[in-house]
C-alpha cells in the first residue's frame, strides 16, 4: 500500500495541476485503498465532471460506492492538504523502474574560515557555455569581465584599471543569477557572492566591519569577481519599509568599500544583478560603482529550445522537440519554460507510477504542460514600459527602450 507521504505528495500535485485527470485518478485509487472514501470520491467527481465518460474514472466510482456500502473501509487521518510535491519521496517510491530525475550541480558554500562572513562558491559546475544564447550578454562579461581578469599583465601594460562594475537587469527568471553562477565557473576560486541578506539580517549593526572583511578577503585573492546578487534590496523603496537608518548605514559602508576597491585598482571587478533596476538606491550606479548597466532580456527562439534541452538532458525522454516547444513558448522566461518541463516530467511520472512501468516524458505531457503554464514576466514589462516612457530622461534605459522598440511590446 502506497505511504502517506506518496498520498500526500500526490494531493497536491493534483491541486497543482487541477487538470491532470489521469494523476487524480491514480490518488483516487490510492485512497480507496487506504480506506479514505470520501475523499476518494471528492476526487473521483472531480475526474468525472472534467471527463464524464472516462472508464477508469466511472470503475473507480463504482469501487467508491461498493465500499461506503459495505462500510469496510475505515477512515483515515485527513490529508494535508498544502505540501509542495515531494520529488524525492516520489522518487523512492519508483527508484527501481527510474533513474533520478535531478542531479544537483549547483555551487557549493565552502565551510570553515572566512565562511561565516559571506558565501564564498567554491565550486560551479556552470560556465557560460552552459549559458543557452544570449550572446551579445556574453560577449559584453567576456569583454569587461572576464578577459581583463584573465589577463592581469594586459590590464596592467594599457593601464586599464578595474574601476566601476556591472549590473545585470531584466525581467526575473532569465538567467542573471544563473550567468553569475557561470561566471563563477568560469573564474574558480576567484569569484565571491556576497549575500546581501545575511549582511542586513546579521551584521545591521556591524556592516562596516563586515563589508570591509569581504572586501579584504577579496583584495586578498585578486584578481576576482564580488558578486551581489538583488542589490535591489539596497534600495530607497525597501528601506522605507524596514529600518531605514539601518539600512542607510549598509549602504553607506558598501559605497566607502566600492570606492576604495575600484580607485586603488586591485584587481576587484564588481558585478551585480536585480530584477528591479529602478529601485536600486541611486548612489550605487554612480560612476566609479555599478555604472555599466547590461540588460538581460527574454530568452530567444534558439535560447528557448537549449532550456527546453537542458532541462530534460537527466531525465528519461522520448521524441521530444525542442524547436516546436520553442516557437511555441516565445515570452516565456527560462524559469518559465524549466516549469514547463517539470510539470511535463510530473505528469510523465504520474503516468509512471500508475502504469508500475517507466514511461518517458513526451510531446504529449510538454502539451499538457504548455496547456497549464503562462509566461510570467507581464507585468515586469508593465513596469519596464512605464520607466522608458516616464523616467528615462538620462538615457539610463536606452537598451531597455531599444529592446522594448525591437520586440514590438511599445
Ligand atoms: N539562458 C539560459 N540558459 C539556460 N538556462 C536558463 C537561461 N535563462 C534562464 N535559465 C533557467 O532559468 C532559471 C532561473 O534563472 P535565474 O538566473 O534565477 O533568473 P534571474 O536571476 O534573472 O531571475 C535558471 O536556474 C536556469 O535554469
Ligand atoms: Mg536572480
Amino acid at each position: 500500500m502506497a505511504s502517506d507521504a506518496v498520498i500526500r505528495e500526490l494531493t497536491a500535485a493534483v491541486q497543482r495541476s487541477p487538470e491532470a485527470v489521469e494523476l487524480r485518478l491514480h490518488l483516487v485509487d490510492l485512497l480507496i485503498q487506504q480506506g479514505s472514501v470520501t475523499e476518494a470520491l471528492t476526487h473521483c467527481s472531480a475526474a468525472l465532471a472534467q471527463d464524464a465518460s472516462n472508464a477508469a474514472a466511472l470503475n473507480l466510482l463504482q469501487r467508491c460506492t461498493a465500499a461506503l456500502a459495505t462500510g469496510s473501509a475505515p477512515e483515515a487521518p485527513a490529508v494535508r492538504p498544502n505540501a509542495e510535491f515531494n520529488w524525492s519521496a516520489a522518487e523512492e517510491e519508483v527508484s527501481d523502474i527510474i533513474g533520478p530525475a535531478f542531479v544537483d550541480g549547483a555551487a557549493e558554500t565552502v565551510d570553515g574560515e572566512g565562511a561565516a562572513d559571506f558565501d564564498v562558491v567554491r565550486r560551479s559546475d556552470v560556465t557560460l557555455a552552459d549559458v543557452a544564447g544570449m550572446e551579445a550578454v556574453k560577449q559584453r562579461l567576456e569583454v569587461s569581465l572576464l578577459g581583463p581578469i584573465r589577463n592581469p599583465e594586459l590590464m596592467r601594460a594599457y593601464k586599464v584599471n578595474a574601476r566601476g562594475g556591472l549590473l545585470m537587469y531584466g525581467p526575473p527568471g532569465c538567467g542573471k543569477t544563473y550567468l553569475a553562477r557561470a561566471v563563477a565557473g568560469e573564474l574558480g576560486a576567484n569569484f565571491y557572492a556576497v549575500g546581501i541578506a545575511d549582511v542586513l539580517q546579521h551584521w545591521l549593526g556591524d556592516s562596516e566591519r563586515a563589508l570591509a572583511r569581504i572586501f579584504d578577503t577579496a583584495r586578498r585573492n585578486a584578481p576576482c569577481v564580488l558578486f551581489f546578487d538583488e542589490v535591489d534590496a539596497l534600495g530607497q523603496r525597501r528601506a522605507a519599509l524596514s529600518n531605514s537608518s539601518g539600512l542607510r548605514v549598509v549602504v553607506n559602508a558598501l559605497l566607502a568599500e566600492l570606492d576604495t576597491a575600484t580607485s586603488s585598482n586591485d584587481g576587484v571587478y564588481v558585478l551585480a544583478a536585480t530584477n528591479m533596476p529602478w529601485d536600486v538606491d541611486p548612489a550605487l550606479r554612480r560612476p566609479g560603482r555599478f555604472d555599466r548597466m547590461i540588460f538581460v532580456g527574454l530568452p530567444d527562439t534558439e535560447a528557448r529550445a537549449a532550456i527546453v534541452r537542458m532541462n530534460l538532458r537527466d531525465r528519461p525522454v522520448e521524441r521530444i522537440d525542442p524547436a516546436s516547444v520553442a516557437k511555441r513558448t516565445d515570452g516565456f522566461s527560462g524559469a518559465d519554460i524549466a516549469h514547463v518541463c517539470d510539470t511535463a516530467t510530473q505528469l510523465a511520472m504520474a503516468a509512471s507510477l500508475r502504469a508500475g512501468e517507466v514511461r518517458p516524458v513526451r510531446m504529449s505531457d510538454v502539451d499538457a504542460a504548455l496547456l497549464q503554464i503562462r509566461p510570467s514576466a507581464g507585468p515586469w514589462f508593465d513596469t519596464a514600459r512605464n520607466v522608458v516612457e516616464f523616467a528615462n530622461g538620462d538615457g539610463t534605459y536606452d537598451e531597455l527602450a531599444n529592446y522594448l522598440r525591437r520586440k514590438k511590446m511599445r
